[in-house]
């Protein structure tokens, strides 16, 4: 099965920060990969404005590698590599300074009826300084828009102040902020099943879901970021942003249709009904993990604080949360959220469990009848399984057995799954913010994390030690046994 393509208009791709990490590693990629697919026309331009001194010729070497280090080679294609290298320019800007901006004015001239896009693929103290030089000098034109991306913020106060900044120059149907993991494929599938399909919705409350769990995996450390990572924290880097937006997708009510405002209303309502966790409680329903090192036969797997190059650090790198919303549909439901960085395998997933059935017909010898789960499987290997109860085939009487309806996307389409990016980038030029978390949202977020954040930092202990390659520290498995329930097994 081949993948619809809807191409864009012509657009003008402004990256600051052109020449970084982002850049290179992402947005290069994927507008190449939507090149590929011919959804980018003729006369688009992707401008890379940095502090670099660079010509546009030195640039293009420059975006040839990223494209080299990140497509594989067997779906590089020569003539396109050189439309795609003719589609990038690079102009030498300082957001503190008048260096450039003249310049990227020129570039941009006479384009006004064109999609103007400025991607802020810099650290967040250039976003306010960016914004108001592109609005003093001119640059924002009514089809213009912003791209943002995290940290907006560390809390309520200061994501308050980034978002002043960027609002005191583009209209907030301008301001896409983005959440890498709304553009996830599996994530919009999580979508069309819940809306799509009239099977679900009736099962989709607290009479028959017994409780919910998210969990986002990963196998690596913190690598080089660390010096990032000790201002965030495992909360701030993906509980604020990836696993509630997940968790809003789960639980919001049905949205009147799939726009912007729609969704993102929906949204907005779970993330107010969230039960607050603060110190009264927060020893109760959150655990904090940080991971130690390990040795193993001939390497050795870093520590947290061996990795960041500190001594000691408080930081940190998992968290589970047991969160409640409270609400008509959801009181009493548990939402079990667990994220952490060094375990032993790289799953992000999220698990309805319904409740047990009334009563039970089969005797013992059938064996236990365990409940349904309606898994959505993020990465890798995406798709849904649905877990149910079957009679074992064959002779042998009336033996149960638990198996998933397994509906792998990657088997069932065989078409490239595009990165979540691709998706993004396009609907920023078509002006979609279906999948971009509104200013409202990042708020009401940040109004429930930062009082776990304020527990913690008043609680004098550590985060809970554990080693590099398990599932967090003992804690997080209380924390959903001591209730009679089991992280998912597939991931245990
Ligand atoms: C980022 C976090 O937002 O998401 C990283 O800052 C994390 O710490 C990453 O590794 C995970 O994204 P993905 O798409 O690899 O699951």
């Amino acid at each position: 099965m081949s993948a619809r393509i809807i191409p864009v208009e012509p657009f003008d791709f402004v990256v600051f920060g052109g020449t970084g990490d982002l850049a290179q590693r992402k947005l290069l990629p994927a507008l190449y990969h939507r090149l590929q697919d011919g959804q980018i026309p003729e006369g688009s331009r992707i401008i890379a404005a940095s502090r670099d001194e660079l010509d546009t010729p030195s640039y293009r070497s420059l975006v040839l590698s990223s494209i080299e280090n990140s497509v594989p080679e067997d779906i590089r294609d020569t003539p396109l590599l050189e439309r795609f290298l003719q589609l990038c320019h690079h102009v030498t800007v300082d957001a503190g300074s008048e260096l450039g901006w003249d310049a990227l004015g020129a570039l941009l001239r006479g384009r006004e009826d064109h999609v103007r896009a400025f991607y802020l693929a810099v650290a967040p103290r250039f976003f306010g300084p960016i914004c108001e030089q592109v609005g003093r000098h001119q640059l924002v034109t009514p089809l213009s828009r912003v791209v943002i991306e995290k940290p907006m913020g560390r809390d309520l106060a200061s994501s308050k102040l980034v978002n002043n900044a960027v609002g005191a120059v583009f209209n907030e149907s301008q301001v896409f902020r983005i959440d890498h993991y709304l553009g996830k494929e599996t994530v919009q599938n999580l979508m069309a099943l819940r809306f799509a399909n009239a099977l679900f919705e009736p099962l989709w409350n607290a009479a028959h879901i017994d409780h919910v769990q998210i969990t986002v995996a990963e196998t690596l450390g913190v690598g080089g970021r660390g010096s990032y990572y000790e201002t965030a924290g495992a909360l701030r880097d993906m509980v604020q942003n990836h696993l509630l937006q997940l968790l809003c997708l789960v639980a919001m009510e049905p949205p009147e249709s799939y726009s912007a405002d729609s969704m993102r209303d929906e949204k907005l309502k779970v993330l107010k009904a969230l039960r607050p966790i603060d110190a009264d409680n927060a020893a109760r329903l959150t655990v904090r993990g940080q991971y130690t090192g390990l040795n193993t036969a001939n390497d050795r797997i870093p520590s947290y604080t061996e990795e960041a190059g500190l001594s000691r650090s408080r930081t940190e790198t998992f968290v589970a949360i047991k969160a409640e919303v409270a609400n008509w549909r959801w009181a009493g439901v548990p939402f079990y959220l667990r994220t952490g960085k060094r375990l032993p395998s790289r799953v992000s997933e999220i698990v309805v469990c319904f409740r047990p059935i009334p009563h039970n017909i089969f005797d013992q010898s059938s064996g236990r009848v365990q409940s349904n789960k309606l898994v959505i499987r993020l990465q890798p290997d995406e798709g849904v399984k649905q877990w149910v109860m079957i009679k074992d085939p064959g002779p042998g009487g009336m033996r149960l057995r638990h198996v998933p309806l397994d509906m792998s996307f990657a088997e069932a389409f065989g078409i490239r799954n595009p990165d979540a990016y691709e998706r993004l980038l396009m609907d920023v030029v078509r002006g979609n913010q279906t999948l971009f978390m509104r200013r409202d949202e990042v708020e009401a977020a940040w109004r429930w994390i930062d009082p776990i954040q304020e527990a913690w930092e008043q609680d004098d202990t550590a985060p809970n030690a554990y080693t590099a390659g398990t599932w967090g520290p003992t804690r997080s498995v209380a924390l959903i046994e001591r209730d009679g329930r089991t992280w998912h097994e597939e991931t245990v």
